[in-house]
């Protein structure tokens, strides 16, 4: 019997299912929740790494999303502003190959409850989030898993401390109320996915503000967050992610575009929570740079090129002077 003539129509004219919401594209290969190198070495860097939201999609990931999405959205907007303003002011004393490095995780580990009181504390936070980078690189080898693992356990310690000293930190409160412990598989899963902010902030937040630093220069006028949604949306944040397609075997990897859709912050179940906190806190902490007197602007240099984005680097002037 020939195929039905007016299925195979409709078939051939159905819309293509947009990648992200997909059901059948994954965030993993199937039975391999860790790469390699975390497979091989193991370590705090692979248990954090199998909890995180963006790495699962497990039956318990919807809930304990929008228990984190509603912990989001419940900071305020003048509890961000004040945090990414003074971490930005600190940042300036490390000078212009530090400020935007720093700024996005600094702000977000402030709004925990940690205290980033100089610039040496967001060097110590910052060089914690490159051992992890560096841990979770394709290539990564054993050394460097290991010192990415001892970074995570002094994070996740870090973070215990805040909880302790700050419960009402404004990130951590509304964590604590909205998306506690006892929401999450288990405290393991919920302590994985705080850290988890810090590190989403990390590589796509020094992105954003670079690429907004580059556009400000010398004008001193500070974009909207709808240009910063726009300069996102232009590729100057994360310009693709990738997923696995489990129909095909071994899991065939898949591309998907970012930058050039209406979406640069992605879209179905991972779609980026921390949307509204990037862009607010970017915002206030370029609005804090604009209006600094006598602001001599970065000169800037060859960008740092990870396969998703590129974070773009700046150097001092030869005379420049900062107080640290
Ligand atoms: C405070 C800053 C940020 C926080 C707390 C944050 C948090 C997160 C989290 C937890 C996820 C995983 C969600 C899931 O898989 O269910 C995520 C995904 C994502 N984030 Fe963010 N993020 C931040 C900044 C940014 C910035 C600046 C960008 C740049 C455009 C960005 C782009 C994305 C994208 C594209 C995804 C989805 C990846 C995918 O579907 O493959 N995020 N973010």
């Amino acid at each position: 019997m020939s195929a039905c003539p007016f299925h195979s129509r409709h078939d051939a004219g159905a819309p293509a299912m947009p990648p992200l919401l997909d059901p059948a594209l994954r965030m993993r290969p199937p039975g391999e929740p860790l790469p390699a190198p975390l497979r091989e070495h193991g370590g705090p860097l692979a248990e954090v790494f199998a909890r995180w939201l963006r790495q699962r999609d497990d039956a318990a990931h919807a809930a304990e999303k929008s228990a984190l999405t509603r912990a989001l959205m419940a900071l305020s907007e003048d509890d961000i502003r004040a945090h990414a303003r003074r971490q930005a002011a600190i940042a300036m004393r490390g000078g212009w190959g530090h400020w935007h490095w720093a700024v996005p995780a600094a702000t977000v580990a402030s709004l925990l409850g940690w205290a980033v009181d100089d610039v040496d504390a967001q060097r110590r936070l910052h060089q914690d989030l490159r051992a992890m980078a560096a841990g979770l690189g394709a290539q990564a080898d054993g050394e460097d898993v290991r010192a990415a693992g001892e970074a995570v356990a002094a994070l996740l310690n870090g973070l215990d401390d805040a909880e302790r000293r700050s419960p009402d930190a404004p990130l951590q409160w509304t964590l604590l109320r909205h998306a506690p412990a006892a929401r999450w598989s288990d405290r393991a899963a919920f302590t994985a996915n705080r850290l988890g902010l810090i590190w989403q902030s990390h590589e796509a937040g020094a992105a954003l503000l670079g690429h907004a630093l580059i556009e400000m220069r010398g004008s001193a006028c500070a974009p909207t967050r709808e240009d910063l949604l726009r300069l996102a949306r232009d590729g100057g944040a994360v310009r693709i992610t990738k997923r696995f397609d489990g129909r095909e075997t071994p899991a065939k990897p898949v591309t998907v575009p970012l930058s050039g859709t209406d979406h640069p912050f992605g879209d179905g179940q991972h779609r980026c929570p921390g949307q509204g906190l990037a862009l607010s806190s970017a915002h206030a902490a370029l609005v804090w740079l604009g209006e600094q007197a006598g602001l001599r602007w970065p000169l800037p240099a060859e960008p740092m090129v990870l396969p998703n984005m590129d974070i773009p680097q700046f150097q001092d002037h030869p005379d420049q002077e900062y107080r640290s």
